[in-house]
């Protein structure tokens, strides 16, 4: 969501979900304008045809962000014993999903030139313990936006590793620990949005890379 602030505040129109409706609602509420929410999941087909629908309504798509996401069990297992009903839906949620919202949404982000940000993670390149199913799925994301990035060279197609935050999934992966020495999400807003003005090539973005010394 501290994305969708940051957007907004940019004068971004918005069409933002979550599972949640009332926590979904009580974010849109803080956007000061122009933000549809749709409360749904994003693995089901009618929610994803309701998020392009809308968009299409207020112009068409220029940027889809392939936020949503999950880690899986908690504490997460080791692949000897992982679970092989969550190591699917880790999969639906974080690797089906997002490549279905990208497949309805392409018509339009064509006609735009547009972009797509697919959020990844250091787990898709590192060998972390226990990291096997979250991150082999974040390395199929990670895959597929790269060959979409060569299919679709007029887009821009992102990976974009925001760096550890301290969110509700961060904590769901370390339970237990105390987490209050992550930054927080609002604090790679400012590297994100100036992803969307540079335009850099298609390609892996950590948002690290382009922090100012102003963000820091
Ligand atoms: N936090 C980190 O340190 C970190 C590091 C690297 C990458 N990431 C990535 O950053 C992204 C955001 O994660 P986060 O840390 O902010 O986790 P989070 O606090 O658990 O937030 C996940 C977001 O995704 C939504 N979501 C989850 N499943 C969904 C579904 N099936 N349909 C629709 N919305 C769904 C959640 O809303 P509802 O629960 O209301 O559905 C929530 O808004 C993820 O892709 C994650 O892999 C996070």
């Amino acid at each position: 969501m501290a994305l969708a602030h940051g957007l907004a505040a940019q004068g971004w129109r918005l069409v933002i979900d979550g599972r949640d409706a009332d926590a979904l609602a009580e974010a849109a509420a803080g956007i000061p304008h122009d933000v549809t929410a749709l409360a749904g999941d994003v693995t089901d087909p009618a929610h994803r045809a309701a998020l392009v629908e809308a968009a299409h309504r207020i112009g068409g798509a220029d940027l889809l962000v392939n936020n949503a996401g999950i880690l899986g069990p908690s504490p997460q297992p080791a692949l000897a014993d992982y679970p092989l009903d969550a190591l699917r839906e880790v999969y639906e949620v974080n690797v089906v999903a997002p490549l279905a919202l990208t497949q309805l949404a392409l018509p339009g982000l064509r006609v735009h030139k547009g972009a797509i940000v697919n959020v990844t993670s250091d787990a898709a390149v590192e060998g972390y313990t226990g990291w096997g199913g979250y991150g082999s799925a974040k390395a199929a994301v990670e895959q597929a936006s790269r060959v979409l990035a060569a299919e679709e060279p007029a887009l821009r197609v992102w990976w974009v590793d925001p760096g550890d935050l301290r969110t509700r999934m961060h904590q769901q992966a370390f339970p237990g620990e105390d987490i209050s020495d992550r930054p927080e999400p609002a604090t790679v807003v400012p590297a994100f949005l100036r992803l969307l003005a540079d335009r850099p090539p298609s390609g892996r973005i950590k948002l690290a890379d382009l922090f100012t010394p102003a963000d820091l």
